[in-house]
């Protein structure tokens, strides 16, 4: 039965015992409180939970605690209350802690936001928290901060609801294409081909390794020197003159038995010598170049960049079928769009042309889109509330509203007119161009306001494998462009006629031995087919409205000083920053002095934005340690005074955050392109919105500031130290509450000015690299937000 069965039977049936997990000892807390009356018809039920304390608080002077316990398994938390003769309430209450709990399930009293809570009766597990320890303290963190914390930013409400969401849409896709009678097949990690033919791919050898294992084995056991070699050699030559005159004096056969063993064992020995000996360190040459004769698949072999190729071979023999699966890009692009790793769904339909194609590619977005609202909408409020106001709105634009297709040449004309009419793109419009993201975005966000299949682009800025239209000048490609994101969606019929596709191949300079495979597929019983890939983060991105796709990926990787988790990933990807980076990766430069003197200009900047950003991260823990100290003080305006400005100080970070992304951006185009004259301007632009930013953040001696800081933060700890109780100095300091006081405070307008994420799409296309976010225009003051801004002006943001 699935959850939803099941939930709808306990609803009829009102029994708890139905919903325990098939396979876990507890009841999901989602099969509670997702029933269509909050978990209100469960009440008297006795019921096992289990999951983590967001926020625990004791209450009537210690005689019991209130919880809120969260399993994971829905945006809502149980409110659980334990007495103290149940259990020690105080490790219970932590942030963090891992508890199951017995209990019975009551009505809360009126007035309550929640239909049921839990009221324990025994604690069956507790898995503690240290609080001084724990990373994932009760504020509000930025996604930032939870990058370098890869392996617990699951345990926070966003990365939990993106989770979700995740497998909805992955649960959606294998729905939509089995429904549509496609099969599903894995197609390979490991290949030699190149799809895209750019190059851009991860090589998968053993040659370096077992280079590393030799040069660490010959310093333990020396090859051996010529001069040893040269005495076994004469030990076999003494050897073998022992048998022929043994031979010679008719010895016994024994005695030449005897002779000949010793001869063999002196041969053996000479071999294995020599074998030594020819022994190298470092990857193995043949005639100047790296020998793959000898790397583990005795070829050249990287991970996928697109499972197309691959999946056209089934295509072409059972018709209608679909891979989904991780691919690696090793692109120079470091852009919140792109990752090194990520997933793409891609379907092949034999017998179909670029129009099917383009239906197909329609029909499964819409779906997507209506399954996340028929089955998560909860998740997709929560996205709604704390992420993109707009998201709920856009997934039903989408699910209603026919899809916009123009050619390549169209569209090119629609960028040409806006510029005339006043429009700037950083890239020059032209006919030849691949467009770009500003582009695209333009397309879809303003011109269209809804999303747009762009058809029929020039063959020279795309793959060899698209089939070539009759004006000999454009493939039949389509790129499905949506709000918010850009390309979703790449794809195109295919190239079936064998002359056409092997010529194809030839003139992009492509070696044809690696395709053969692919040309038979045109040699025996070829059939017109297309297919297109969806990059699945970026379809989450587009449902969620988050701004970065590193953080609707579990474990990012992406070509970036930051992305990369603590825990299992701890190669150059942390902390180095992008200028020592790139030089490993690229060595020097290609336009020495300038490019080089611009990138350590670039580096500097960067290094400096990552001390701001730490001397801003210690202002808003000090700010948490202050507002503690008030609330125990029992200053409570005071303590929410601490608590606007550490908000202020980690909007603050999440800006500086957005402009070392720019930055990144800016060295990799140094790095990898000519230094065009966009390339120049962009850099300007970019050196002038640092600027401003340095003047905004006002802090002009990093060093000195950190080093205040530090001196402060020790303080407080002392201060805090000598005032701590036994039940510790935060007992009573709840951020929660005094947040939801400082929200009803500053009331709806002003709580939109504070919290209002950086993009509500759809909106105008960022332009990059750019200043600051757009400012609004200003509301209405109310007497708490000239407090802020006096606060603001306090804090010369
Ligand atoms: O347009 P692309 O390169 O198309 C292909 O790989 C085809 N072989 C697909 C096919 O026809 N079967 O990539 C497809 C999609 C893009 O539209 C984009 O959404 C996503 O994959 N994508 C990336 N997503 C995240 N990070 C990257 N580095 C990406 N590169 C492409
Ligand atoms: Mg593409």
């Amino acid at each position: 039965m699935s959850l939803s069965d099941q939930m709808a039977a306990a609803s009829i049936s009102t029994s708890a015992s139905a919903l325990k997990h098939a396979f876990s000892d507890r009841v999901p807390i989602r099969s509670i409180l997702c029933l269509p009356d909050g978990g209100a018809s469960l009440s008297g039920q006795r019921v096992r939970v289990g999951g983590w304390v967001k926020t625990g608080r004791k209450q009537g002077s210690g005689s019991f605690a209130f919880l809120e316990v969260s399993d994971g398994t829905c945006p809502a938390n149980l409110q659980v209350i334990v007495d103290a003769s149940v259990a020690d309430l105080g490790s219970l209450v932590q942030t963090g802690t891992c508890v199951q709990l017995e209990g019975t399930l009551k009505e809360p009293p009126e007035g309550t936001k929640q239909k049921i809570e839990l009221r324990v009766e025994e604690v069956v597990h507790v898995g503690p928290v240290d609080p001084a320890k724990y990373p994932l303290p009760k504020t509000k963190l930025t996604l930032e901060f939870l990058r370098d914390v890869v392996h617990l930013r699951p345990k926070t409400n966003t990365i939990s609801a993106i989770a979700r969401i995740r497998n909805a849409l992955a649960y959606a896709t294998h729905t939509f294409f089995q429904n549509h009678g496609f099969l599903y097949i894995h197609t390979p990690i490991i290949t030699t081909s190149d799809c895209e033919g750019a190059g851009e791919m991860f090589q998968v050898t053993t040659l370096i390794s077992e280079a590393d294992k030799l040069e660490k084995e010959l310093v333990k056991n020396p090859p051996p020197s010529e001069s040893e070699v040269e005495a076994a050699r004469l030990v076999v030559k003494e050897k073998g003159e022992a048998v022929a005159q043994l031979k010679a004096a008719k010895a016994s056969q024994t005695d030449i038995t005897e002779a000949v063993a010793v001869l063999s064992k002196a041969k053996e020995s000479l071999s294995k010598l020599e074998e030594r000996f020819k022994l190298k360190p470092g990857i193995p040459q043949k005639d100047g170049k790296i020998d793959y004769g000898v790397d583990f698949f005795a070829r050249q072999a990287f991970l996928t960049v697109s499972g197309q190729l691959q999946v056209e071979t089934f295509a072409c023999a059972v018709s209608t079928v679909y891979t989904f699966g991780p691919t690696f890009r090793a692109e120079n692009s470091h852009t919140s769009r792109h990752l090194a790793e990520f997933w793409m769904v891609e379907p092949e339909i034999a017998f179909a042309d670029l129009k099917d194609d383009m239906n197909c590619a329609e029909a499964y977005v819409k779906f997507l889109c209506k399954w996340l609202l028929d089955n998560c909408f909860d998740d997709m409020e929560f996205m709604a509330k704390n992420c993109d106001k707009g998201c709920i709105d856009r997934l039903r634009m989408v699910a209603s509203t026919p899809f916009e297709r123009v050619s390549y040449t169209e569209a090119v004309d629609i960028l040409i007119e806006a510029v005339k009419g006043g429009k700037q793109f950083e890239n020059k419009v032209e006919w030849g161009i691949d467009l770009a993201s500003e582009h695209e975005r333009f397309l879809t966000e303003v011109k269209y306001q809804k999303p747009v299949i762009v058809y029929n682009y020039p063959k020279g800025i795309k793959a060899f494998y698209m089939r070539l239209n009759d004006d000999n000048k454009t493939v039949a490609a389509m790129d499905v462009l949506v709000p918010k994101v850009g390309e979703l969606i790449g794809g195109s019929q295919r190239e079936e006629r064998y002359e056409n596709i092997r010529d194809r191949i030839l003139e992009m300079g492509l070696p044809t031995e690696p395709y053969e495979w692919y040309l038979d597929l045109r040699r025996y019983g070829t059939v017109k087919h297309s297919g297109f890939g969806l990059g699945f983060e970026r379809m989450i991105l587009f449902a969620t409205g988050m701004d970065n796709i590193r953080d609707v990926i579990p474990f990012p990787r992406l070509l970036t000083p930051r992305g990369a988790s603590v825990t299992d990933f701890p190669p150059r990807a942390q902390r180095i920053t992008g200028g020592k980076m790139l030089g490993r990766l690229f060595g020097k430069p290609k336009q020495e002095t300038n490019a080089l003197s611009t990138l350590d200009k670039l580096n500097e900047t960067l290094e400096m934005l990552e001390k701001k950003e730490k001397v801003l991260i210690k202002k808003a823990a000090a700010e948490v340690e202050k507002a503690k100290e008030f609330t125990k003080a029992k200053n409570k305006r005071a303590a929410i005074q601490c608590l606007k400005r550490k908000r202020l100080y980690e909007q603050q970070v999440e800006q500086l955050g957005n402009f070392q992304l720019r930055i990144h951006d800016q060295m990799i185009m140094l790095e990898g392109a000519k230094a065009t004259t966009e390339t120049v301007d962009a850099l300007r632009t970019g050196a002038a919105a640092m600027k401003a930013m340095q003047k905004a953040t006002n802090i002009d001696d990093v060093d000195k500031t950190m080093d205040e800081i530090n001196e402060q933060t020790e303080n407080m700890k002392q201060i805090q130290e000598a005032l701590s109780t036994p039940i510790g100095a935060a007992a009573d300091f709840d951020e929660d509450e005094l947040e939801a006081e400082l929200e009803e405070l500053e009331g709806a307008e002003l709580e939109e000015e504070l919290l209002q994420p950086a993009t509500t799409a759809p909106k105008a296309p960022v332009q990059v690299p750019s200043g600051q976010r757009p400012v609004r225009p200003a509301p209405k003051r109310t007497a708490e937000e000239d407090e802020l801004a006096a606060l603001q002006a306090e804090m010369a943001l």
